[in-house]
């Protein structure tokens, strides 16, 4: 049984995925441990609760420092015994401690196809914004998992999606994640429930279906 916990901070449409698909078995052997939002106010938290899911608030701001804020979500994963977290919309910073202590077993949703439109101030409408002002014709999201830097870790999953002339951020970035980041983040909890993903050199393999025993 893979168990995970979800982080947010907003609307949780992609959390919404990802409970869609454990419920419906299309992710098998996974468990929806806990939901954790820096926001008390987050309707991610209410989906959670709607679902029976454990839903915590574990915010900065209740904490002295970065160090503190980090250990207490450490603590938190742990406590739950959290073997996968995944980042669906997670708008803070993330404290070091963290990072390290699920190297390989932390994976992020972006709205665009990395290596384009990431990195520092690249996150919710301002990505579809970027991509519209430089007028390309193809964008996407990636799945990823999470390392030191900003969207820079090995990449698991991506998928194309196409701009439209008379798109607007809001109507680019609704199709990314009706055609994209609903798909490819549930597929990739699965891909990993089923022991199917493994990283070599910065490099994401995935293992044929049925070539791994679970
Ligand atoms: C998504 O666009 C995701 O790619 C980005 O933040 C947004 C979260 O949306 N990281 P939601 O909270 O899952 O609805």
């Amino acid at each position: 049984m893979l168990r995970v916990a979800v982080m947010v901070s907003g609307g949780g449409t992609n959390l919404q995925a990802l409970i869609d698909a454990v419920e419906a078995g299309t992710i098998e052997h996974t468990q929806i441990v806990a939901v954790i939002s820096n926001k008390k106010d987050a309707y991610a938290l209410e989906r959670a609760e709607k679902h029976g899911i454990l839903g915590l608030c574990i915010s900065p701001k209740d904490f002295a420092g970065r160090d503190a804020f980090g250990r207490a979500l450490v603590q938190a994963l742990q406590e739950k015994q959290a073997d996968l977290v995944v980042l669906a919309g997670y708008l803070v910073i993330l404290p070091e401690i963290l990072v390290q202590a699920y190297q390989n077993r932390m994976i992020n949703i972006h709205p665009s196809l990395i290596p384009s439109f990431c990195g520092a101030g690249y996150y919710g409408l301002k990505v579809h914004e970027a991509v519209l002002a430089r007028g390309v014709k193809v964008t996407g999201a990636t799945v990823h998992f999470v390392d030191e830097g900003t969207d820079t870790g090995p990449i698991i999953l991506q998928k194309a999606v196409e701009v439209h002339p008379d798109d607007t951020p809001k109507t680019l970035q609704q199709r990314v994640m009706e055609q994209a980041e609903w798909k490819i983040l549930p597929q990739a909890v699965r891909l990993i429930a089923q022991g199917r993903v493994s990283v070599a050199g910065g490099i994401v393999k995935i293992a044929a279906e049925g070539a791994v025993n679970v």
